[in-house]
């Protein structure tokens, strides 16, 4: 059985309370707090650097989960290893090399993802797979919170699983698939079952008035993905 995490997303909690906005969601249970990190370049927004990350690290102890929409990369990730972040991602079109990138992800000690645009085909993946940590799947396009989710995810998330289970097989590595955009407790489900390990979520969180109610809300629906996965490989056995 697959274990699920859940990675609400800061980019939609109030910021004029961050520390308490990330206590509360600690408490609620989530199991990474999700940072988007925005240039006004690579997309068309600007939120936060790693100033804002060393501020909140002392406030949780779950991982953050850095997710950079930053073009240049590479001239970020010492701070953002230095301020805190235990995985930091970014989308391939930002690194004009993107094995590079990687490897200097690497060598902070943090782990590493690959952020996959939604028309971003997974070839992108193809001679530096082995070495990530993370496939980040955006299901919406990047830039803003709040977006609806893009249905063809589903299929591309198929075809993902069949890839990252082979290659964990082949690496005996643990290779997690990441879902960020539009996930909520009526479709988590669905995401789930087409591959998903980790669900970012912001307005799903932070845009209900109990945190710990809308995250438990989602684990009752990834519950039942978990049972309907035991019963398929039972009749397998
Ligand atoms: C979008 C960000 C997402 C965003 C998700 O560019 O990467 O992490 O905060 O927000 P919701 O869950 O509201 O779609
Ligand atoms: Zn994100």
């Amino acid at each position: 059985m697959r274990d699920f995490l859940i990675a609400p997303s800061l980019l939609s909690a109030d910021f004029a309370r961050l520390a308490d906005e990330i206590r509360d969601v600690t408490v609620a249970g989530a199991d990474w707090v999700h940072l988007d990190v925005m240039d006004n370049h690579y997309v068309p927004n600007l939120t936060v650097g790693p100033l804002v990350c060393s501020a909140i690290r002392p406030h949780t102890r779950v991982p953050i989960d850095v997710h950079l929409m930053t073009m240049p990369v590479d001239p970020l990730v010492i701070a953002f290893a230095e301020a805190g972040a235990n995985t930091i991602s970014f989308h391939p079109e930002a690194s004009l090399h993107v094995h590079r990138t990687i490897e200097l992800i690497k060598t902070q000690g943090a782990r590493v993802g690959l952020a996959l645009n939604p028309a971003t085909p997974l070839a992108v993946l193809d001679h530096v797979i082995e070495r990530l940590d993370v496939v980040l799947v955006m299901s919406v396009n990047p830039g803003f919170g709040g977006q609806a989710f893009i249905p063809e995810t589903l299929a591309k998330l198929r075809m993902l699983r069949e890839r990252v289970d082979a290659t964990m097989q082949r690496t005996g590595r643990p290779l997690l698939i990441e879902v960020d955009g539009g996930v909520k407790a009526s479709n988590i489900a669905q995401i789930a079952a087409a591959g998903a390990d980790v669900f970012v979520a912001g307005s799903a969180v932070f845009g209900a008035d109990d945190y710990a109610r809308a995250i438990s809300d989602m684990r009752g629906e990834l519950a039942q993905v978990s049972e309907s996965d035991e019963r398929a490989l039972a009749e397998v056995r």
